[in-house]
C-alpha cells in the first residue's frame, strides 16, 4: 500500500459519489489564493460530516475550527431551511474568507461565524447542538470535546479530526502537545460515562490519520 494508490483511490471516490460542487470548489481555490493553509477536510470527508449530521436529522450543528469554511459548507448542506450551524475560529482572516466562501454557497444565513479562542466562544452557546466537529488546536481539544458533551442533546454526534497524526497517538514517548492531547482524549473518554465513542483510521488525500467518532447518551 501506498500513498500513489491512497490518492487515485481518493480520486475514484471523490469523482464518482462523493460530488463536491462549484460552491466547494471555489472555497478551496480562494482559501489557497488568500494563503490559508491547505489542511481541511478531504472531499470524501467532507461528505461523511454531512451524511452523518443528515443521520442525526442535524437541526443545530456546532464547529470548531473554521479555516476557509470548506468544512463548514460541507455541513451546512445537512441542514433544514430553519437550521442553524456555528462555526468558531481565532483568526480574523480566516473567519473573513470563510464568511465569503459560505455566503457563496448560498448557506450564509443558516451560518454564524464568531471569532475568538473557541474555549471563549463556547461558554456563551447553549444547548443543545445536534452534532459537533472539532477541528481547531489540538492541544485543546480534551476541553473542547468534554464542552462539546454539554453543550450536545442526548444522541448527539461528536466528530474529532486528526486524533491519529500518522500513528503517533499511540506513541507514548510522543511530547508533542498536539498528540498529547489526542492521547488525552481517548483516556478520558474510556473513563465518561456520557459517551460511546470509537477511532477510526484513514489514509488518503490528507495522508495518514483519523476520526473520532462518539455518541452522547
Ligand atoms: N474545519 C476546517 C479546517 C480547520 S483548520 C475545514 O476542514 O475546512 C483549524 C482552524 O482552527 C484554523 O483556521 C485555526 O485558525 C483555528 N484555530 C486554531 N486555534 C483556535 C482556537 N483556539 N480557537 C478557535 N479556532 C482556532
Ligand atoms: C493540521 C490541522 C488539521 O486540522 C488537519 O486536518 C491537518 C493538519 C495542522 O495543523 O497541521
Ligand atoms: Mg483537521
Amino acid at each position: 500500500m501506498s500513498d500513489a494508490m491512497w490518492l487515485r483511490v481518493d480520486e475514484f471516490v471523490n469523482r464518482t459519489i462523493v460530488h463536491e460542487d462549484e460552491p466547494l470548489k471555489s472555497a478551496v481555490r480562494d482559501s489557497a489564493a488568500a494563503g490559508l493553509p491547505a489542511i481541511q477536510v478531504a472531499p470524501n470527508q467532507g461528505k461523511l460530516l454531512q451524511l452523518l449530521a443528515q443521520a442525526v436529522g442535524a437541526r443545530r450543528i456546532l464547529e470548531i475550527g473554521t479555516l476557509g469554511g470548506y468544512s463548514t459548507i460541507w455541513l451546512a448542506g445537512a441542514l433544514p431551511a430553519d437550521g442553524e450551524l456555528v462555526s468558531l475560529e481565532i483568526d480574523t482572516k480566516h473567519a473573513r474568507v470563510a464568511r465569503a466562501n459560505v455566503d457563496r454557497s448560498g448557506q450564509g444565513g443558516r451560518v454564524k461565524i464568531i471569532v475568538g479562542p473557541a474555549i471563549v466562544s463556547m461558554a456563551s452557546l447553549a444547548p443543545p447542538f445536534d452534532f459537533v466537529f472539532i477541528d481547531a488546536d489540538k492541544e485543546n481539544i480534551p476541553a473542547y470535546f468534554d464542552r462539546s458533551v454539554a453543550l450536545s442533546r442526548p444522541g448527539g454526534v461528536i466528530v474529532v479530526d486528526n486524533v491519529v497524526r500518522d500513528g503517533r497517538v499511540a506513541d507514548e514517548s510522543c511530547a508533542d502537545p498536539a498528540v498529547l492531547g489526542v492521547r488525552r482524549l481517548h483516556e478520558m473518554i474510556c473513563r465518561d460515562p456520557r459517551v460511546s465513542a470509537t477511532t477510526i483510521q484513514t489514509v488518503g488525500v490528507k495522508g495518514y490519520d483519523g476520526l473520532l467518532i462518539a455518541l452522547v447518551k
